[in-house]
């Protein structure tokens, strides 16, 4: 089987020493760093901006991986590229014009990533796949870390990686919310390839490195 990539969230990390963190979790084997930017608008809560990413940019080598739950996205998408992302992710419900939207991510020579909220009809991705190259399917309202995993979004996951598998190019199938060594299995075995896990990294007592092993472990079964 293929190889299961993790995306710790630093939305669970401890800020007070967030470099720290990020250099912990690139030494465990982490592979991507997942930037969940909120706006006190599009979700209930205000996390963090760009500034964060400019300050991780010079701490890591990995791909820093923003997910923007902000609305709006189009006029902020050139700071996120300019502070240091690899991946901009959007909402479709975000934006008026998501493959204008998209466009403008790969303009910018940023990947672009598409995803949704678990309320929204799945259908609504289906035009602009083709425009994406990451698609996340949120297994958990997005907002907040700490939530129990959908698993109603497992079908979804099965549905995103047929459609993705008949398109062309590299293309990321990512799952974000409640991933734990409980949760892994069944959305890797429905086709997840890019994990997103923070209270699972971040929150564990044994540690990062351990943590990102122990769902690695759990992802191949
Ligand atoms: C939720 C965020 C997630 C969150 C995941 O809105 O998009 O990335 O940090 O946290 P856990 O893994 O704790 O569910
Ligand atoms: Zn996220």
């Amino acid at each position: 089987m293929s190889q299961v990539l993790i995306a710790p969230s630093i939305l669970s990390a401890d800020f007070a020493s967030l470099g720290d963190q990020v250099r912990e979790a690139e030494a465990g084997g982490a592979d991507w760093i997942h930037v969940d930017v909120m706006d006190g608008h599009f979700v209930p809560r205000i996390s963090f901006g760009e500034p964060i990413v400019r300050a991780l940019r010079p701490v890591t080598e990995l791909p820093l991986d923003v997910h923007l739950m902000i609305e709006p996205v189009d006029p902020h998408l050139r700071a996120f590229a300019a502070a240091g992302a690899d991946s901009i992710t959007i909402h479709v419900e975000a934006t008026p014009d998501p493959a204008r939207t998209l466009q403008a991510i790969r303009d910018l020579g940023v990947r672009p990533g598409l995803t949704l909220r678990p309320g929204t009809p799945a259908w609504a991705l289906w035009p602009y796949l083709d425009l994406a190259e990451v698609v996340l399917v949120m297994t958990v309202e997005p907002g907040r870390g700490g939530q129990a995993f959908m698993p109603d979004m497992l079908p979804r996951i099965e549905q995103v990686a047929e459609r993705l598998n008949a398109l062309d190019g590299q293309r990321w199938l990512q799952v974000d919310g409640g991933l734990s060594p409980a949760t892994i299995g069944p959305a890797v075995d429905a086709g997840a390839q890019v994990v997103v896990a923070g209270s699972a990294v971040f929150g564990d007592s044994g540690g990062v490195a351990t943590a990102i092993d122990r769902l690695r472990g759990a992802a191949l079964g």
